[in-house]
């Protein structure tokens, strides 16, 4: 998002990648300080980190150019007070940046749909890594969201044709407000598709066609405590999943079962205390060999991963009519 602007080019100096930077003005030091004891008095983790963010995000500079910029115009430190009171009341850092960023990909996110979260790397990195000898790959992100998954590969695999699926209407405008802006950047366009991942048939004209199959689906137990930020912002049916927050597991591996072709790999994130329960499903699926869990850098089982056994081969072809292509 752009920023709302610093100064006068005419009363400033020049700062490369600093559009506006006053000789008069506010200093911004005193700002950045004042901003980070609110978000420290109101629980915010990270309080120093965020309010630079915040600052940043106004003047349309990376986090690191903040050093360079030692005076504001007085609206940007006024612009700053107000982010930084909306922060204290818990409404995410990304909703007031209007951004969240998964790989290289920098996505818009808002209200009605989930943030992408940090932990999604990691199944992004195994998917990449995945497709790395494969060419021209089919890959379809169930439960896509604001697309995060879906984009990041596609913007890394140029070649790859990606659908991504999503029951919930304001992720799918997301995700197709997103398709929109890649490929403005000219990223090969991505399908995103209107889709449940309960329905049999979901995808059914691509049986059997997918090098990769990727989902990040809900795992949160009902009832569980979140902070703010997650239960008053995220959408509650893309953080919640039944008692056990384990609803939508079997449904995500029959889809992919059915979707993948043989030797393609699912890759699922999953909550940190399911590695046992996705691990033993996994297990018990006769279609499925190769079932990993993968653990964070801190050890904490992740996402896991499964290929689909039988003979690799060429895959059929998946109709392009017969896929709701909103990007
Ligand atoms: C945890 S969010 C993940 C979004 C995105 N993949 C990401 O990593 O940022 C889960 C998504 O699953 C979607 N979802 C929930 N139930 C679904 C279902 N039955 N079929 C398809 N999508 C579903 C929600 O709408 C939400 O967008």
């Amino acid at each position: 998002m752009a920023g709302t602007g610093a100064g006068t080019e005419r009363s400033g100096t020049h700062v490369p990648g600093v559009r506006h930077a006053p000789v008069n003005g506010s200093p911004l030091r005193p700002a950045l300080l004042e901003g980070e004891r609110v978000l420290d008095a109101a629980g915010v983790p990270s309080a120093r980190a965020e309010v630079e963010m915040l600052a940043a995000h106004l003047l349309g500079i990376e986090r690191t150019r903040l050093v360079m910029v030692p005076r504001v115009e007085p609206s940007v430190v006024d612009s700053l007070g107000e982010l930084v009171r909306r922060r204290a009341e818990r409404v995410p850092l990304q909703h007031l940046t209007g951004t969240a960023a998964l790989g290289r990909v920098t996505l818009a996110v808002g209200p009605g749909v989930f943030v992408p979260r940090p932990e999604t790397e990691w199944l992004l990195e195994r998917g990449l890594s995945w497709l790395r000898d494969r060419r021209d790959p089919v890959v379809v992100d169930l439960c896509t969201g604001s697309g995060a998954l879906a984009l990041a590969l596609a913007h890394e695999r140029p070649d790859a044709r990606v659908i991504a699926v999503d029951n919930d209407r304001a992720a799918l405008e997301w995700a197709h407000h997103n398709a929109g802006l890649r490929r403005e950047l000219g990223d090969t366009p991505i399908e995103v598709v209107a889709g449940d991942v309960t329905d049999p048939d979901l995808l059914a004209e691509c049986a059997a066609t997918a090098d990769l199959v990727v989902c990040n689906p809900p795992y949160v137990p009902e009832g569980t405590p979140v902070p703010r930020e997650v239960g008053e912002y995220d959408p509650h049916a893309a953080v919640f999943a039944g008692v056990d927050g384990l609803e939508l597991v079997p449904h995500v591996v029959a889809r992919a079962e059915g979707l993948l072709r043989p030797g393609g790999l699912l890759g699922m994130e999953h909550d940190e205390t399911h590695g046992g329960a996705v691990a033993a499903l996994l297990h018990r699926r006769p279609t499925l060999t190769g079932v990993e869990t993968h653990p964070d850098l801190t050890g904490r089982p992740r996402f896991a991963t499964a290929v689909l056994s039988g003979q690799t081969g060429s895959a059929g072809s998946c109709s392009a009519q017969a896929v709701d292509e909103l990007a």
